[in-house]
């Protein structure tokens, strides 16, 4: 019997599709979550909290790869030390693969401005090098955002009556069921280190990307552009978080809203 994947956060939006497609690969998965759920057919759920390590040890025994997607706007760095730290201690070395975010190393976080609005990048560029000097067979992709994020904030700001926005922003979203078949693709291969970024087909103002929400979804609202204060925010502005050389995602962002019925004409 061949042994098992496991997927941290694999109730997640990337996650789950991961899961998914290493099912459909013929994998034996395991899912690590901080809720019980039923086990099911090839995937086995374990309960753990990254954050704390409890219940880590039993969801990284005999496992011959680990898809670390669990993840939260901060934190990264510490969730990663303690999966590595769980893994070493019960004597394992799977190959470790990393999703991280494409701007990890080229978004600046070093003053508190920068801090309270893009402490995701610094903890995911820590994270990244927890996994790199982790002494496991690693690989790490860098992903631009994926397109269910952007929904999900496009209908957050979608409910104010003037919507605020960053200006001078470009985002380069990305399917995220084309990231989790990379990541599967990764997984199952030699680890490789740092890989080429996936970036999404078209670089989109954030103006842009809103008023393509608003269309699909039959509202109309104003919209205010904010120029937001800092180094990190001026290297978004710069295009940190792009990756034109890398744009191999197929999906626009009008393609995947067209599915969404979100009752607009
Ligand atoms: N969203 C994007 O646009 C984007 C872009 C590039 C990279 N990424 C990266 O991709 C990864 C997945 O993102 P996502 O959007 O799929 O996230 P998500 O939908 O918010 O899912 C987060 C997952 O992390 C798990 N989790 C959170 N805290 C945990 C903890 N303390 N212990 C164990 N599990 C924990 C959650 O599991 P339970 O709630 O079941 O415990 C959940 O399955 C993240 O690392 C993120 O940084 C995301």
């Amino acid at each position: 019997m061949t042994q098992p994947v496991l997927v941290t956060g694999g109730t997640g939006t990337l996650g789950r599709r991961v899961v998914a497609r290493l099912r459909d690969a013929g994998c034996a998965v395991r899912v690590l979550s901080r809720h019980a759920r039923p086990d099911e057919d090839g995937i086995r759920y374990l309960t753990g909290d990254l954050a704390t390590g409890a219940g880590i040890g039993p969801a990284v025994d005999g496992v011959r790869a680990i898809v670390h997607c669990a993840g939260g706007n901060k934190g990264d760095d510490v969730l990663t030390r303690n999966l590595v730290e769980a893994v070493k201690s019960r004597g394992g070395a799977p190959h470790l693969v990393f999703i991280s975010v494409v701007g990890a190393d080229r978004v600046p976080v070093v003053s508190a401005i920068d801090r309270a609005m893009f402490s995701y990048f610094g903890s995911k560029l820590a994270a990244e090098r927890v996994v790199a000097e982790s002494g496991l067979p690693w690989t790490t992709l860098r992903a631009t955002q994926f397109h269910d994020l952007v929904l999900m904030v496009a209908r957050q700001l979608g409910k104010l009556p003037v919507i605020p926005l960053p200006s001078g922003s470009r985002f380069q979203p990305v399917e995220t069921d084309e990231v989790a078949a990379r990541l599967v693709k990764l997984t199952l291969g030699e680890p490789a280190g740092l890989v080429p970024d996936i970036a999404g087909p078209q670089i989109v103002e954030v103006a842009e990307l809103m008023r393509g929400y608003l269309r699909a979804a039959g509202r109309r609202r104003p919209i205010l552009h904010v120029r937001l204060p800092g180094r990190a925010a001026a290297a978004v502005r710069a295009g940190a978080i792009l990756a034109p050389e890398h744009a191999t995602g197929k999906r626009t962002w009008e393609e995947f809203l067209a599915d969404q019925h979100l009752g607009g004409h």
